[in-house]
């Protein structure tokens, strides 16, 4: 049986702190603040629009986090700077590692997907614009069935999509809540702990794997014929 990988795109795929040089331009010694709380809320929004089942695409998600943090920081952008900075969102730029794990892990003949809370369409431009749409036999967008990450429904989603089974799938993703939920769900999953800062939820569910960059993923047909 051949083992499927679903990518988690924002945040392990692609470098979420890439905004931090436009912010610098807007907000300049907030840059970095602003970018983690806008990241932070952004994902809070996803998280309390599942649970209200108040289903509105990721980007809206995204576009309300910004408002907020504005708001929070007490800055005032004009509409432009708010959607040139949400035009450049849609091109984030990939982390160092991807291509040549992606490359290394295709050649190795796993069956790989992009699996995010983004919709199709911004994963497909997101993963064009930084050069590694082609790893991908497909995007599976949690968009198709109006829920987020990590409600079961979209783990089971992605293993009817992808026509994998749960115990030969595996999540690679650097949020915690991802790993948890895919885990809880059924399906292995590798940690990629891509800060020694990060911290992984005390949940009593633990990643199959934690690694700390991609280029581990080259141990993955090992890991993946011992458990
Ligand atoms: C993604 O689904 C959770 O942001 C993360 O791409």
């Amino acid at each position: 049986m051949p083992v499927t990988l679903a990518f988690d795109v924002y945040g392990t795929l692609i470098n979420t702190q890439g905004i931090v040089s436009k912010l610098q331009e807007i907000v300049e010694n907030k840059a970095d603040e602003f970018s983690r709380i806008w990241r932070d809320k952004q994902l809070e929004y996803s998280f309390r629009r599942g649970l209200m089942q108040n289903y509105e695409n990721f980007s809206i998600c995204t576009s309300n986090a910004l408002d907020f943090t504005c708001s929070y920081l007490n800055v005032s952008l004009t509409n432009e700077q708010k959607s040139e900075l949400l035009r450049s969102y849609r091109t984030l730029p990939a982390f160092d590692d991807v291509a040549k794990a992606l490359g290394q892990l295709k050649s190795a003949g796993f069956r790989m997907y992009a699996f995010s809370n983004g919709s199709s369409d911004a994963i497909e431009e997101l993963l064009t614009a930084a050069g590694i749409r082609d790893y991908f036999l497909g995007i599976v967008s949690v968009d198709d069935i109006r829920t987020f990450k990590p409600d079961p429904a979209v783990y089971r989603y992605f293993l009817q999509k992808s026509g994998a089974l749960g115990h030969t799938a595996w999540l690679i993703s650097s949020n915690p809540f991802d790993v948890i939920g895919a885990v809880s769900a059924g399906m292995k999953s590798v940690w990629v702990r891509r800060s020694k800062d990060a911290v992984f939820d005390p949940w009593g569910i633990e990643p199959t794997v934690v690694v700390e960059s991609l280029n581990e993923l080259n141990k993955m047909c090992k890991w993946t014929e011992s458990s």
